[in-house]
């Protein structure tokens, strides 16, 4: 029986969680998949702030010591930004490895590239963990539209902002306090521009509209503010009113193409996202058949993404064989030559 090894492009918040679960779960990843699943290398930019418990794990800063690795079946990046790890994956890919990311600045900026490249050498891509963290978005969203038509997407897919708004309101301190507590937790990157400024939801929006529509709105065209600008007080005025604030993403698909929006907004009550709160993530799909679907759960975090990760790592391995000469799996198709493979 041959072992599955991965190699891990980021030792963070998210490498870690991969790490750590692929360590304490392996009896059941065996009984799974039928193999050991191996961490074979591990890339960092920084290798004396780190130190790993298995000696048999290469750490290095080299991508390519990652690439010369003898024995390589699937690559995981989590790190931070488009470059470099759009060009490590391709490079990954070329190896003839499956890839799965969980960066959602790089897939909508490359996404479509990367997975017509993963295709063109018969290799699987699997991205569930770029938008909201546990919740197998992409995932529903693919079986709903074996037969479903989506017409319409709307959520809360950026955990560092929701848990800031939320403690803002309920434990009435300050922004920045707020924003320190979210990186303590892992959920706002080191900089936290992405969040707090609304690119990281805006980034998420543009995958769940490729994967649902197909295609992109015209990035111009899109509304995106973060909620830097709200405050304590603004909260303590909205409470007051019997309002909150929360920030959301607006999809939907008209005649005249993709409306999208990414921004605070004012709900009430009523709303079915008023009380999704702290990390949590929310994300409501109406569709033609079935009406409406929501999601919840948490948006953010080591194991949720960790989760959203070994998930992706199990189906890869389920279909191997048969996956690539399922027809009705490639489901999206830019151009009809070139299917893209997901998972
Ligand atoms: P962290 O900042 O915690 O970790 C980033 C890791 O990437 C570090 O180990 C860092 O090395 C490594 N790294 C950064 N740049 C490079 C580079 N050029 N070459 C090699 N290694 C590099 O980030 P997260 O784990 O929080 O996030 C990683 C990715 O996952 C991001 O794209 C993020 O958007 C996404 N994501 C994050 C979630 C979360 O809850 N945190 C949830 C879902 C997705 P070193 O340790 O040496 O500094
Ligand atoms: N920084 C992101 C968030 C991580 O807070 O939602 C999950 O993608």
């Amino acid at each position: 029986m041959t072992d599955i090894h991965i190699a891990l492009l980021g030792f963070g918040t998210v490498g870690k969680g991969v790490y750590e679960t692929i360590q304490t779960h392996q009896t059941r990843l065996k009984a799974i998949l039928g193999k050991n699943v191996k961490v074979a290398g591990v890339l960092v930019t920084d290798v004396e702030k780190h130190q790993l418990q298995d000696d048999g794990v290469l750490l290095t800063s080299n991508f390519e010591d990652i690439l010369n690795l003898p024995k390589l079946d699937i690559v995981i990046e989590a790190i931070i930004g488009k470059e470099p790890g759009f060009s490590y994956l391709k490079k990954s890919i070329e190896r003839g490895c499956h890839i799965i990311t969980a960066n959602k600045e790089m897939f909508a900026y490359h996404g479509n590239e990367l997975l017509e490249y993963a295709s063109r050498f018969n290799v699987a891509c699997g991205f569930e963990a770029t938008v909201a963290g546990g919740i197998p978005a992409i995932q529903t969203i693919r079986t709903l539209l074996n037969v479903n038509k989506i017409e319409r997407i709307e959520g809360i897919v950026n955990g560092t902002s929701n848990y800031i708004l939320s403690k803002m309101r309920d434990e009435e301190v300050a922004f920045q306090t707020a924003l320190q507590a979210a990186q303590e937790l892992g959920y706002a990157e080191a900089d936290p521009t992405n969040d707090i400024e609304g690119y990281d939801a805006f980034y998420k929006a543009m995958v769940l509209s490729q994967i649902a529509f197909g295609e992109q709105p015209e990035w111009q065209r899109v509304t995106r503010k973060g909620i830097s600008a709200i405050s304590h007080s603004h909260i303590q005025l909205f409470s007051e009113w019997g309002l909150r604030v929360k920030h959301v993403i607006s999809l939907e698909k008209g005649p005249r193409g993709i409306r999208c929006s990414v921004k605070p907004v004012l709900v009430g009550p009523s709303h079915p996202l008023y009380s999704v709160d702290g990390v949590q993530n929310a994300i409501s799909i109406d569709a033609d058949i079935v009406g409406n679907i929501t999601l919840q759960g948490p948006g953010a975090g080591k194991f949720p993404t960790a989760s959203a990760i070994v998930e992706d790592l199990i189906q890869l391995n389920a279909s191997q064989g048969s996956y690539f000469k399922q027809e009705e799996n490639v489901r999206f198709k830019k151009d009809p030559q070139v299917q893209w493979v997901i998972l």
